[in-house]
């Protein structure tokens, strides 16, 4: 492995609010955070919002400082994408961003029922040939439901036409309530959205920054899963 990877890897293990749990501390037992986010990391009662396949987590930060009144955590597989946004988040000493380095397949093993509020899918993979790997579908939708509180939301933002018709016919077949819908945000719907909701779609991630300039559309749908 590079050595610039491996620093990386060495100094996320000290930083604050990064966690790294092994199978051994979540699968078979209860993850000690399950359930006790706010209590034990956070140290306050606010919302939880999780931004999944985080990446550099653009998202996190960003939203976190945005609203210091909501907590969020970002999860990713790949260490030094979420060491980026550690660091970043440490940075600025921002106590209401976390990043949790894992699967999201197990987000039911890391977050207890109803603890959170909404989740943001940021340019998440397309999948093309693994539809059940997407981080709309169903099958992860089935997870989110057993720890987002009712009347939670799902937000997408992606620049895959695959994915948002995909997460689109999802909507569609489990009935779930869209609440906004464009396929084209920036050029066609923007003076549609309120101003939270531009400030917010303002943040750009890193995917975004590179598929923008290929010249792709960005899309956004937020939707509640609650039945
Ligand atoms: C295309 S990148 C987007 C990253 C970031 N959200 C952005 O917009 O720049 C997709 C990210 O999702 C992560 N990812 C995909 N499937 C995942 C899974 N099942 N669990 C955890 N991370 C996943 C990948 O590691 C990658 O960082």
């Amino acid at each position: 492995m590079a050595k610039n990877k491996l620093m990386k890897f060495d100094e996320m293990k000290s930083m604050e609010r990064v966690f790294e749990p092994s199978m051994a501390e979540f699968i078979d037992v209860d993850y000690p955070l399950q359930g006790n986010w706010n209590k034990d990391v956070f140290k306050n009662n606010n919302p939880i919002v999780l931004e999944l396949g985080c990446g550099k987590g653009e998202y996190s930060v960003g939203l976190g400082r945005k609203y210091p009144n909501k907590n969020f955590v970002g999860i990713d597989i790949k260490g030094a994408r979420v060491w980026k946004g550690a660091k970043e988040a440490n940075a600025e000493n921002l106590t209401n961003v976390a990043f949790l380095r894992n699967v999201v397949d197990f987000v039911e093993h890391f977050f207890a029922e109803d603890e959170v509020d909404e989740i943001w899918l940021t340019f998440s993979d397309p999948q093309p040939k693994k539809p059940n790997k997407r981080l709309s579908s169903r099958e992860f939708v089935k997870r989110y439901k057993k720890v987002l509180k009712p009347n939670g939301i799902i937000h997408l933002k992606t620049d895959n036409t695959l994915l948002y018709h995909s997460t689109l016919e999802e909507i569609e077949e489990y009935s779930y309530e869209t609440l906004v819908n464009s396929n084209n945000i920036y050029e066609k719907d923007w003076d549609s959205f309120n101003k939270e909701t531009q400030d917010i779609l303002s943040i750009r991630t890193h995917y975004e920054t590179l598929f923008t300039k290929k010249g792709f559309k960005i899309k956004y749908v937020a939707f509640r899963v609650d039945d």
